[in-house]
């Protein structure tokens, strides 16, 4: 089956006397340019599931499979974004970027041509030579996505990776995000614990609840990004009365799973 694949997934960290399951029997189908959104409260197993397509950690049962083919591994056909961006201050923007394919051997002029096109796409031409350290913090996460894409990988995954941003430049890096979607029409796997930026990202909404981490509810087709790169206006979208009676709904069930766990 083409796309990514998640089987029963279910995860178990070893702990001190016995086991905590972190995620349980987790089926999750994704391909062509779906954005699907993984969201919920704290400890309900995202990264855990992140990590898992990631190839950073093992399923203690089930699979993942991409294209196919099951991941056990890190690779280049996953581009990771963090939370923190990662970046090595001791290099320069073009050559953070460009890290990954240095590291799988492309020569120079090829990496350097293939990073300036990543930053461009991600709105930073002319920042190539600049020191990580001198870009503001929504800038080093776009250099953080640029560089995910330096590879071309099948699916963007990231991991609450606006989650440190104020709200204005948060909401700024939200649309660079969507229009590079656009552009790269990739499967974008995103973790986050903001409603709305859930809503406005997503075309499939995965809501997480804990103890064990499992998918309680799925929202498929939502509109809203299309909405947007339709017309430009984030905060007309955001105001629209679908928006915010979805907003409200998945709030509520949010704070329903919290109360059946407090
Ligand atoms: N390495 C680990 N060892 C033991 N328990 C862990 C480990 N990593 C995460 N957990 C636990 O697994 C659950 C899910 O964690 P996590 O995937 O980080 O959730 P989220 O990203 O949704 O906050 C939590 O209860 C967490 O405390
Ligand atoms: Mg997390």
């Amino acid at each position: 089956m083409s796309g990514l694949d998640i089987r029963h997934l279910t995860v178990r960290y070893a702990i001190k006397g016995g086991q905590r399951c972190a995620l349980s029997d987790v089926n999750l189908h994704m391909q062509g340019d779906d954005f699907v959104v993984a969201l919920g409260a704290s400890g309900c197993g995202k990264t855990t599931l992140l990590n898992c397509i990631a190839g950073f950690l093992p399923a203690s049962d089930g699979a993942v499979l991409l294209d196919g083919v099951p991941v056990h591994a890190p690779g280049p056909e996953r581009g990771v974004v963090f939370q923190k961006h990662a970046l090595m201050p001791w290099l320069n923007v073009r050559d953070n970027v460009a890290l990954p394919l240095l590291l799988r051997g492309v020569p120079t002029a090829q990496r350097h041509q293939l990073a300036q096109d990543k930053l461009a796409l991600l709105g930073l031409e002319g920042v190539g030579d600049r020191a990580i350290w001198e870009l503001s913090g929504g800038m080093q996460q776009r250099v953080g996505i640029a560089r995910a894409l330096a590879s071309d990988p099948a699916v963007l995954l990231m991991d609450e990776p606006l989650g440190a941003l104020d709200a204005f430049t948060r909401e700024q890096v939200q649309e660079t995000l969507l229009h590079t979607w656009a552009r790269t029409r990739k499967m974008v796997f995103f973790i986050t614990h903001s409603v709305e930026e859930a809503l406005f990202l997503a075309t499939r909404l995965v809501v997480m609840s804990p103890s064990p981490g499992r998918i309680v509810r799925v929202f498929e087709d939502l509109p809203f990004s299309k909405l947007f790169l339709a017309e430009g206006d984030a905060r007309k979208v955001k105001s629209l009365p679908q928006f915010i009676a979805l907003r409200e709904e998945v709030l509520s069930l949010i704070h329903q799973r919290e109360a059946l766990y407090a």
